[in-house]
């Protein structure tokens, strides 16, 4: 209808004066499960003005920290109401009159890290947006800004790894892990991975070689393993831990001397217990990496935006494509938010939220 009435899309403010959205947003006045505290409200979107953007959010993924953050255990503190979410891949729909760099139909994804995204519509600033490429996939773009972003600083910001260098992981089958394969092969550096035992091994283990992994070992097997000893592959110089406990403990194990392990998330809920001998005599580190900091402190660094035109670049060359994944419909985020974070893990898959309206 707009587009019929209106010759083109280049009179924003005209369009954006005859706007009327009501948005659908999953929105939670207190902390709790998701499935108990947040609720499908319908709200009338102001029409944007000045540097703000109505944005048509077409996709947003479910990540374990948007859980924690609804549960009130992660560091990011929403102010109630708040909508739940933090990723999403969306399409202008039409901007303020002080907007320089967004059109409508641009696909944009976020800039700022909070910005409450599990809704149907919104109104962004600007500058809290970035620009996508319309030919990187819709789930590559919902899903860009967290775990790609994080594999891609950890390979890149704790040890100077060159190509035949090694990395390990455990988790190695998270949507971080799949990343860390895929960029692992795009530079030529050897993927280790560590995963849990299942019956369908096998099939996991292909699916992660596919992506560029070099091996992937059950936990029992790591630790029989010779891949390291009998120089297959050279004994990694960084390793990235989501899980903690023992397997924390093993994975560093391995490590060469003066090696490096990364801990990025705790999904077994144990702490990272260190052998003390590998500590000493290999003089191995420990660090820790929370993506939102680093965005935080360099939120128009040059870093950033060469970070995210090599991973568009990857993905619109399919060398790089989203985690296993389930389109969800909005309606059923119940049952997709309970799924995505089960204590006993075995999700298989990411869920993404798809907004149709
Ligand atoms: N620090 C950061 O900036 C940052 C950025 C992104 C993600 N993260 C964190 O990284 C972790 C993974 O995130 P993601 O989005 O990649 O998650 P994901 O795709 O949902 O993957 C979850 C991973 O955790 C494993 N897991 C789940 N429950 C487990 C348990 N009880 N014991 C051992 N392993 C378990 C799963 O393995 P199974 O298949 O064996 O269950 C899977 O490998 C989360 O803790 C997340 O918060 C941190």
């Amino acid at each position: 209808m707009l587009r019929k009435s209106l010759p083109s899309w280049t009179h924003p403010k005209i369009l954006c004066r005859q706007m009327s959205v009501v948005a659908r947003s999953l929105k939670y006045t207190q902390h709790g499960e998701p499935q108990d505290v947040l609720h499908l409200v319908e709200d009338q979107l102001a029409e944007p003005k000045n540097q703000q953007v109505l944005v048509k959010i077409l996709a947003a993924p479910i990540n374990p920290a948007d859980i924690n953050t609804i549960q009130g255990k992660y560091p990011v503190k929403p102010k109630f109401p708040a909508v739940a979410g933090n990723e999403f891949v969306g399409e202008v729909i039409c901007v303020g009159d002080k907007v320089k760099k967004l059109q409508p139909g641009a696909h944009v994804v976020p800039l700022a890290t909070g910005l409450g995204t599990w809704t149907t519509h919104a109104v962004y600033n600007e500058d809290q947006l970035m620009a996508i490429s319309n030919k990187v996939g819709l789930a590559e773009a919902a899903t860009i800004t967290v775990n790609p972003c994080t594999a891609y600083r950890m390979l890149k910001d704790f040890v100077q790894l060159s190509p035949g260098d090694t990395v390990i992981q455990n988790g190695a089958n998270s949507a971080v892990g799949q990343a860390v394969h895929q960029l692992c092969k795009a530079w030529g550096i050897n993927s280790v991975g560590i995963v849990r035992n299942r019956p369908e091994i096998a099939e996991l283990k292909k699916m992660l070689e596919c992506l560029g992994a070099n091996a992937v070992l059950t936990e029992e097997e790591m630790r029989t393993s010779d891949i390291f000893k009998s120089g297959k592959l050279q004994r990694p110089k960084l390793a990235f831990n989501c899980v903690g406990g023992k397997s924390a403990t093993e994975v560093s194990r391995h490590l060469n001397d003066r090696g490096v392990m990364v801990t990025y998330g705790g999904m077994s809920r144990e702490p990272v217990t260190v052998a003390t001998g590998p500590l000493i005599f290999k003089d191995i580190a420990f660090r820790g990496f929370w993506m939102t900091r680093w965005s935080k402190e360099n939120y128009s660094a040059p870093e950033r935006t060469q970070m995210f035109k090599e991973l568009c670049q990857l993905m619109e060359q399919g060398k790089f494509v989203a985690p296993t994944h389930e389109m969800v419909p909005l309606e059923k985020f119940k049952e997709a938010a309970a799924a995505a974070l089960s204590f006993k893990g075995f999700t298989g898959k990411k869920f993404i939220l798809e907004m149709s309206c």
